[in-house]
């Protein structure tokens, strides 16, 4: 029997390929970067050749190091919600509108109008928003009427790889849960949703659960990529759904937080259940029959790279955690607003900002430091807030993502989640989900959970300190400021454009 398994993340810094084996040991690893463009504000694009070029380079690589006999399937994830509308023969009409643009913040309000707040929550489990695929459809459809005439197949990052890999158009129910077209109990189209907004059925690719092997790799892709003609391709998950299988998070009851460029907290659920007012994310999981609850920061580690960048040029990321850990927890009063590149939960507001809030004399750059960590960890701890409403109470959580390599940064968080929080034997994320869904494709485990189980192990915990008490002062203070701040940054959002 084939020995490894194959991890495709089309995410939006890179594409990666991970070879991993039954027991998920990485064999091999490659990652090749993608070109981002903002050719407006609010505008955030990239061109899904570059995807294409960066992900068979990265196959490359990674299969000059395994036979290709050995493969047994490949699973495949990446960012969600990208907008890739291609025409009758295949090929890209425009660049493809990516899943942290807002330009289409007016086609939202109108397609929540036509349906109904509640009914659309209802219908596909979160409300509507401008990152979402199909506001971005109807956008074209108002701004690029020529272009909107050639759609013939809309398809997401990692689906374009998927028909670039096969020639097969099609999605898993985790990703399709992000086009905002979905009717997501039934894990199928809508086709109330589909008829309120005008849009064809037939753009949108065939659906299968995430475990399932949907399709092959054609003759042409295995000349380019040097993987084998045939070798099967599963279903796959957006790289959210994706990542709570990587870390093994497939239980109700379970928490993680992943601590990326932005912050993400998921947690499954084996009943369809949307949170009534739409301020979570509700999706399919990748396990069949599951749901996952995610609450999305947009900026979570990107905080602090930019801090690192912008105000502690050249600084290593040693002394920044020297900083932070010279500070007592609080960092004197002064509190940042994580909302860099606006915000989703529990704030949708495109036009939000990041603020640091009650400077003094007294305020250095160090405090600057760790109040950055800080508000990252208490914009982790508002999604954690959003679950415990509706019933999610985890003794523990699993931690992946920036924080797992700062000391200071882990322990501050598990203070303000006020839970331990324990880490992971990879820190491989989404593409190791991806992998684990191809071995249960492949036939290797019975089903995900069991093959998380034996491919996911825990590593350390951290346990809630003293601090725990100070920043449980703080947390109302930060849930003040976007409240206080939201018609500034309006005003500001104003003043600029
Ligand atoms: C999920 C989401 C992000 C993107 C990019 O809703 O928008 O996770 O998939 O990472």
């Amino acid at each position: 029997m084939s020995r490894y398994f194959i991890g495709i993340d089309v995410s939006t810094t890179a594409s990666k390929a991970l070879v991993i084996d039954r027991d998920g040991t990485v064999v091999a690893s490659q990652s090749n970067p993608h070109d981002l463009s903002t050719p407006r504000p609010l505008w955030s694009e990239q061109d899904p050749e570059n995807w294409w070029e960066a992900t068979s380079k990265s196959l490359r690589t990674v299969m000059q190091q395994v036979n290709p006999d050995d493969i047994a399937a490949i699973g495949l994830t990446g960012q969600m919600h990208g907008l890739t509308p291609l025409d009758a023969s295949g090929k890209p009409i425009r660049p493809a509108i990516l899943w942290n643009d807002q330009r289409s913040g007016q086609q939202v309000a109108e397609m929540t109008e036509k349906v109904g707040y509640k009914r659309m929550v209802q219908i596909m489990g979160s409300r509507l928003l401008p990152g979402f695929t199909a506001p971005k459809m109807v956008w074209m459809r108002q701004n690029e009427p020529e272009n909107y005439k050639q759609i013939a197949h809309v398809l997401i990052p990692k689906d374009y790889i998927r028909y670039r890999l096969s020639g097969a158009f099609i999605a898993d129910v985790t990703e399709a849960s992000g086009f905002g077209t979905m009717d997501l109990g039934k894990r199928t189209y809508s086709d109330e949703l589909l008829a309120a907004w005008d849009l064809p059925r037939s753009w949108f690719p065939e659906l299968c659960e995430s475990p399932d092997v949907c399709t092959t790799v054609s003759a042409e892709a295995a000349a380019e990529t040097g993987l084998r003609a045939g070798t099967p391709i599963v279903g796959g998950a957006g790289d959210q759904p994706a990542a709570a299988v990587g870390m093994g998070v497939v239980h109700e009851g379970m928490l993680s937080l992943a601590i990326g460029t932005s912050g993400v907290a998921h947690a499954p659920t084996y009943s369809y259940t949307p949170e009534p007012d739409g301020r979570l994310h509700l999706f399919c999981g990748a396990v069949p029959g599951s749901w996952l609850y995610l609450g999305v920061m947009l900026s979570a580690a990107g905080s602090l790279r930019w801090l690192h960048d912008e105000l502690c040029t050249g600084m290593s990321y040693d002394e920044i955690n020297q900083r932070a850990s010279s500070v007592p927890p609080g960092s004197l009063g002064l509190v940042f607003a994580p909302y860099l590149t606006g915000e989703r939960n529990p704030h949708p507001d495109p036009y939000a900002r990041g603020a640091f809030v009650g400077l003094t004399l007294r305020h250095g750059l160090s405090h600057f430091i760790r109040s950055t960590m800080e508000g990252i960890a208490f914009g982790m701890r508002d999604q954690v807030e959003l679950l415990r409403d509706l019933g999610v109470s985890p003794a523990e959580a699993v931690v992946t993502g920036g924080a797992t390599n700062s000391p200071v940064w882990l322990q501050l968080t598990t203070d303000i989640m006020g839970v331990p929080l324990y880490t992971i034997n990879t820190n491989e994320g989404s593409a190791f989900g991806a992998a684990i869904l191809a071995a249960v494709g492949a036939g290797a485990y019975p089903d995900v959970p069991t093959a998380c189980k034996a491919m996911v192990r825990k590593v350390d915990t951290v346990h809630p300190t003293a601090a725990f008490a100070d920043y449980e002062r703080l947390y109302p203070i930060f849930r003040s400021l976007y409240p206080s701040l939201k018609e500034t940054f309006a005003r500001q959002f104003a003043f600029e454009s």
